[in-house]
């Protein structure tokens, strides 16, 4: 097996089994925050990523991706029900993002964590060269960083949540909270998006552990865990570069002829998840045609909602419910040839994105809660000539660094309405005074600032930090590679290229 220095261990491989236009096998990368932060970074470098390939069976061998190395992880079809589908995503997600959705609690699912969490930490076990790093990303993976420590205590192991992590008045309903907090307590460095986070979880761990823990150190036996925050960015160079770039210029010219040559194109990128407050903003649009603040022929909305998780009964609810609204809304305020609203539930590729970040003249990114949102910080990147007015929620994490956004309470409908018409009406002076400060804030921060500061963090010394990848020679993300000979199964869980 061969080692590597550097290896990340995230639930999902940053490639997706897709069908190229030709027919032809092609593996995409997979939509979602985390692979939009982590792929551009790793490119190139000598690390090794672990993580599922989608579906379900046998791990199938993946060549390297630009690169880096793939280790495959398999889920079994129970595994995919319990872990990703059931703990992951129906325990943790909703609790943490302030329980808009009801949590569920089964015991079968904690035993699935703990079992798909063993696997991993085993599975890195495997790759990790003595002595080597170890990024364990995200909430599916809570356990790792300890049981990891039990079988290698000489790696170094950091661990990043990208989602937020909550307050100590919902996450104690977790009957398995003292677990969590240990097995994240076996990285040496705990980041988190944002301050309050860290605050969060020092909190917790006083109260549920009893540990002596400050907002920055927490005594564990005895070692020290650092805890921090470290705000996740973009590749904001490559985003410039690609919606620069003539023939995506001319890709944008080409949507707008197509959406009619409206006036003013307002736009919104989700994950279908109802923590993205889908339902909401068409509810305030809806109800700015009705009030005739916005008009169908001078105004479309595109909405990009691509299907996520689509086994899971809460996200089967959210699309039929959005699904229903969008009819509702073209059928009441459309025209023939001119529907009120375009949505569109396919994957695209980065240019097509960045082409669509360009016509945007309003791009409205309104979740109830997000760790961070990659979209907003992709749509003020694409926008090369400082135009455009980003609509931002106040409980999307990007707020704390994006403050010359529109910013809007998204359960405050009326707040909703007044953001989209105050972004919709604002002086391009206005606008552009804003794009400048927030596009000026991104080049500073962007992905390779953030990994940087966390890997300096995690490796006291920063040796690891020059071995990043510092360009991109594939800003499109899409890798052709021959179809290793195990194809995984699909499953209605991977994301399914053309719908
Ligand atoms: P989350 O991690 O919750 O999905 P983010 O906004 O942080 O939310 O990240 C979403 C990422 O997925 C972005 O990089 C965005 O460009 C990408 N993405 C979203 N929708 C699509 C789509 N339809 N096709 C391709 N990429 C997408
Ligand atoms: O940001 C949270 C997250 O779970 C990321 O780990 C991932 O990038 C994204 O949402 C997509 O989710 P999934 O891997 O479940 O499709």
């Amino acid at each position: 097996m061969r080692q590597s220095s550097l290896v990340v261990v995230a639930n999902r491989l940053p490639i997706d089994d897709s069908q190229a236009p030709d027919g032809a096998c092609e593996w995409r990368r997979s939509p979602g925050g985390l692979v939009s932060a982590l792929h551009p970074l790793l490119r190139h470098t000598p690390a090794t990523w672990v993580g599922w390939a989608g579906g379900t069976g046998p791990a199938p061998a993946l060549p390297d991706v630009d690169g880096v190395r793939m280790h495959t992880v398999a889920l079994s079809p129970e595994d995919l029900r319990d872990h990703y589908e059931g703990f992951a995503n129906a325990t943790l997600w909703p609790l943490y993002h302030d329980a808009v959705e009801q949590p569920q609690h089964h015991r079968r699912w904690w035993e699935a964590y703990q079992r798909v969490n063993q696997r991993f930490a085993e599975a890195t076990a495997e790759v990790a060269e003595p002595g080597g790093v170890v990024w364990v990303q995200d909430y599916h993976l809570q356990l790792v960083p300890g049981l990891l420590r039990a079988f290698r205590p000489d790696l170094r192991i950091g661990f990043f949540l990208h989602v937020p992590f909550p307050p100590p008045e919902l996450f104690m309903q977790l009957p398995r909270r003292a677990e969590l907090l240990r097995g994240m307590l076996g990285a040496d460095l705990v980041g988190f998006q944002r301050v309050q986070a860290a605050h969060n979880f020092a909190q917790l761990v006083t109260r549920v552990l009893e540990l002596p823990a400050t907002d920055r150190r927490i005594g564990v036996d005895d070692r020290v865990v650092r805890i921090g925050a470290f705000p996740v960015s973009i590749d904001t160079a490559e985003m410039g570069a690609l919606a620069a770039r003539p023939d995506v210029a001319a890709r944008a010219r080409r949507l707008r002829q197509d959406l009619g040559d409206p006036r003013q194109v307002i736009l919104s990128v989700d994950r279908m998840d109802y923590t993205k407050g889908i339902e909401q903003r068409l509810k305030a649009y809806s109800e700015l045609l009705a009030t005739g603040d916005v008009k169908v022929r001078d105004t479309v909305l595109v909405q990009v909602a691509m299907p996520s998780r689509e086994r899971v009964g809460q996200y089967q609810i959210l699309r039929e419910r959005i699904e229903r609204e969008v009819g509702r809304i073209n059928g009441e305020f459309g025209r023939v040839g001119e529907p009120a609203i375009h949505y569109l539930t396919q994957p695209f590729d980065r240019a097509e994105l960045a082409a669509l970040y360009r016509v945007a003249d309003v791009m409205a990114v309104t979740p109830l809660r997000d760790g961070m949102n990659l979209v907003a910080k992709e749509y003020v990147a694409a926008r090369v000539d400082d135009t455009g007015a980003l609509l931002l929620s106040e409980f999307a994490g990007t707020a704390a660094e994006l403050s010359q956004a529109y910013l809007v309470n998204p359960h405050d409908l009326e707040g909703l309405k007044q953001g989209l018409r105050a972004a919709l009406r604002a002086s391009p002076a206005d606008v552009t005074q804003r794009m400048r400060a927030m596009r000026a804030h991104l080049h500073e921060h962007d992905i390779r600032a953030w990994a940087r500061s966390y890997l300096r963090a995690l490796d006291e010394g920063g040796a690891l930090v020059g071995r990043l990848s510092s360009t991109d020679t594939n800003p499109d993300g899409v890798a052709r590679v021959p179809r290793p000979a195990t194809a995984p199964t699909a499953s209605p869980a991977t994301h399914q290229a053309g719908g």
